[in-house]
């Protein structure tokens, strides 16, 4: 981390250190994964990270006082990165994650080289071809409830799939079974008539042929034994500690039971406020996994999701900081005075929007500074936003809020500029170009410390 530039203010392309930029330092900070691809265990699965392998091992290389082993935390865990690497480190890791997908990923992750045998994997695999040369057809059906306004397979695909689905179900060995619904949830787009870009939507709408046919099995078992192959490396590694490697799927601000006092650091990057819709962007892997099983269940994922979403809060009554913040109160106002014409879809349902990510902000900085012990930190890399024309420096307010629920701020780095946004960072009234405004993106981590 010394290697960081240290940026107070004005966040200038000038002030970039070398190490910043996926280009520059093979991904440390890469929300596009690309750094991440070439990492054992982190090439499982692809995901908006915010940070690579990397970048989290400079953090503990930097804080973990190796003496003796620290329990690290990570309240948005995502697939993992954090808390592989801290398993890595030989600390002790909790993670929390409430979307079912990536948490399932996360504790296979952690599982891998103990509990998930690499040999085991690799018989699955064998299983896996004669199971189905053996099986013509599928005994299970389309998930109810999973819609899409086209196919999300194409007829002879979904088949196969739904054949992997009913192998996987044989699996005895829960984490080998856990291990293959990775593989199936990993690959599992690259066969469907929808893409990411990053958002998922139908491969027609992004201009792309629909896909009729694919070699599912082989995809599958590659995916599989590239993991069989992770795990090997792990296990032929120097014994690593027995650590505690805990991954909650449930929302950490509703974490009342925080065990207070007993986290030496938290690496963490919370959702973005670029309304990046983690639950529509995984439904595919949700439902067909069978990780939830109602629509319901669903909207309730989305109901505690750290900031809500545009989509949820917008026409709602306007929503106000639950914390005194004078120039966030005044970001509100103007935003709301924005595009008034437009309702909801103009800069009323948006304050409503930032107003709610800010108070769950608040609110995960609280539980956070309970959860650390005294001189504990807290690594919180977050990316700036432009709402409706409206410039809102994230890592500021971040700093900010910390230091009201009692953190000290020891520093903002900057690790990236020009990032790629989320859809409501391209379109143009956002990027603020009808405006007239022309505000860079940029991540930076916030270094928070719990007073001694
Ligand atoms: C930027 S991603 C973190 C990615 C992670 N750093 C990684 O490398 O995989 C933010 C994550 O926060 C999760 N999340 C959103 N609301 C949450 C909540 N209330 N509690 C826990 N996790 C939440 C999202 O599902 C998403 O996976």
């Amino acid at each position: 981390m010394a290697a960081l530039v240290r940026v107070s203010a004005e966040l200038k392309a000038s002030d970039m250190s070398p190490l910043n930029g996926n280009a520059k330092d093979g991904g440390r900070y890469d929300p596009a994964f690309t750094g991440n691809r070439a990492h054992p265990l982190h090439r499982w699965v692809p995901w908006v990270a915010g940070y690579s392998a990397k970048f989290v091992d400079d953090v503990l290389d930097t804080y973990n006082g190796r003496a003796v082993r620290s329990r690290v935390l990570d309240p948005f865990a995502g697939v993992g990165t954090t808390l592989v690497e801290a398993r890595l480190h030989g600390c002790d890791t909790v993670g929390f994650e409430l979307n079912p997908w990536p948490a399932l990923v996360s504790r296979i992750k952690l599982a891998a080289g103990k509990e998930l045998r690499a040999e085991s994997l690799r018989s699955a695999v064998t299983a896996y071809r004669a199971f189905c040369a053996s099986h013509p057809r599928a005994a299970r059906k389309v998930p109810t409830g999973f819609k899409s306004n086209i196919p999300f397979f194409s007829p002879s695909i979904e088949r196969k799939v739904l054949l992997t689905l009913d192998f996987i179900d044989s699996i005895d060995d829960p984490w080998t079974r856990g291990a293959f619904r990775v593989a199936l949830g990993s690959v599992m787009v690259s066969f469907s008539n929808y893409t990411y870009e990053p958002s998922l939507g139908s491969r027609p709408g992004a201009g792309k042929a629909l896909i009729e046919r694919a070699d599912v099995e082989a995809i599958i078992a590659i995916k599989a034994e590239q993991m069989a192959e992770d795990i090997q490396t792990i296990e032929r590694a120097a014994e690593t500690p027995d650590t505690e490697r805990t991954v909650y799927n449930t929302s950490f601000l509703d974490y009342a039971t925080v065990e207070a006092g007993t986290f030496d650091l938290a690496i963490t990057s919370p959702p973005y406020l670029n309304n990046y819709h983690y639950i529509r962007n995984t439904r595919p892997q949700m439902w067909w996994l069978g990780l939830v099983s109602d629509a319901e269940a669903q909207k309730q994922v989305e109901l505690r999701s750290m900031g809500k979403y545009w989509q949820t809060v917008r026409a709602g009554d306007p929503i106000h900081l639950t914390f005194g913040h004078d120039e966030l109160t005044r970001t509100l106002r103007r935003l709301r005075a924005t595009r008034t014409a437009h309702g909801v879809y103009g800069g009323r349902g948006w304050a409503n929007y930032v107003g709610s990510y800010f108070n769950d902000t608040y609110r995960y900085l609280t539980v956070l500074y309970a959860a650390l012990r005294e001189g504990g930190r807290a690594v919180v890399v977050v990316g700036n936003s432009v709402v409706q024309g409206i410039p809102i420096p994230v890592e500021k307010h971040v700093a900010e809020i910390g230091k009201l629920v009692g953190f000290s701020h020891e520093a903002t780095n900057v690790l990236r500029t020009t990032r790629v946004g989320g859809s409501i960072l391209n379109s143009s009234v956002r990027r603020g170009t009808k405006t007239g405004v022309d505000v860079g993106l940029y991540e930076a981590a916030v270094i928070l410390r719990r007073r001694v």
